[in-house]
């Protein structure tokens, strides 16, 4: 299916396309759309059963989302694009750089890991998924939010904490319940990031305890050519906590792997 997404930047300029995370929309990426789009081509897309795009039917497996994305590549006629996702967005890029590997030059994870969930893990998804179904977004961010963002940020609430909850509260429910299926049977791809072969960053912010900094040293020890940036005063959410920040270490690996002359 494909995605409804935006595109900012000059056409011709190389392409970074942003997966977002669980359960939010490409609105998680105007900052960086915003920041980058002076001298990048910047793409952001609603994964299915969120923002913009439809629901499509269940179950759902990150197979069908990667699907998506190379839809959407197809369809902007991207051979290909460096591509970034955040924690759900990264679990996307990463099966997405082992499957399709001559579509992707660069990889951008942010607040994600490798590793797949395990049976306690699956076990609350699949409960997550029901109360989902049953009381709606609004119940469902009042329970993700303190998992997302450090006690202090939340009373009262920053900007990223209401941003973020516009967000939830956007998404169906529908959606939602079917990305938590799509999360809880992905694959344990460890074994791959030592086949990753493009330049690769790695951000994460110092306060996330979803994806913890240790998850992203993990990922950057695996991975041949990877760097890591920690984002103080960001949780989970890090590219909308310190936006500056994130932006800047994008630019800075854009202009690392597309030089100006
Ligand atoms: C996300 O932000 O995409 C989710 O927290 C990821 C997850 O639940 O594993």
């Amino acid at each position: 299916m494909l995605p409804h997404h935006v595109t900012v930047g000059p056409p011709d300029a190389p392409a970074l396309v942003l997966i977002h995370g669980f359960p939010f929309s490409l609105e998680q990426w105007r900052p960086q759309l915003d920041g980058l789009e002076d001298a990048w081509r910047v793409v952001a897309y609603d994964l299915r059963g969120h923002g913009r795009s439809a629901t499509g039917p269940g179950p759902l497996f990150i197979e069908d989302l990667v699907d998506d994305l190379v839809e959407l590549l197809d369809h902007l006629g991207l051979e290909s694009a460096c591509l970034g996702g955040l924690s759900m967005g990264g679990y996307i890029a990463l099966r997405a750089v082992d499957r399709e590997p001559s579509r992707i030059h660069g990889l951008v994870l942010a607040d994600t890991k490798a590793g797949a969930d395990d049976n306690a893990g699956r076990v609350k998804r699949a409960q997550a998924a029901k109360t989902v179904r049953a009381k709606g977004m609004s119940a469902f961010a009042d329970g993700l939010l303190p998992a997302l963002f450090p006690k202090e940020r939340l009373d009262p609430p920053t900007s990223a904490v209401r941003e973020v909850r516009a967000m939830i509260e956007a998404t169906s429910p529908e959606g939602a319940a079917l990305a938590l299926g799509a999360m809880a049977s992905r694959l344990d791809l460890r074994e791959r990031l030592a086949d990753i072969r493009v330049p690769t960053l790695v951000v994460v912010g110092e306060d996330d305890t979803l994806t913890p900094p240790a998850e992203a040293e993990a990922l950057v020890a695996g991975i041949p050519d990877a760097t890591l940036v920690r984002l103080d005063g960001a949780g989970h959410v890090s590219n909308l906590e310190a936006p500056d920040a994130f932006t800047a270490a994008l630019r800075a690996f854009l202009e690392r792997m597309h030089p100006r002359t």
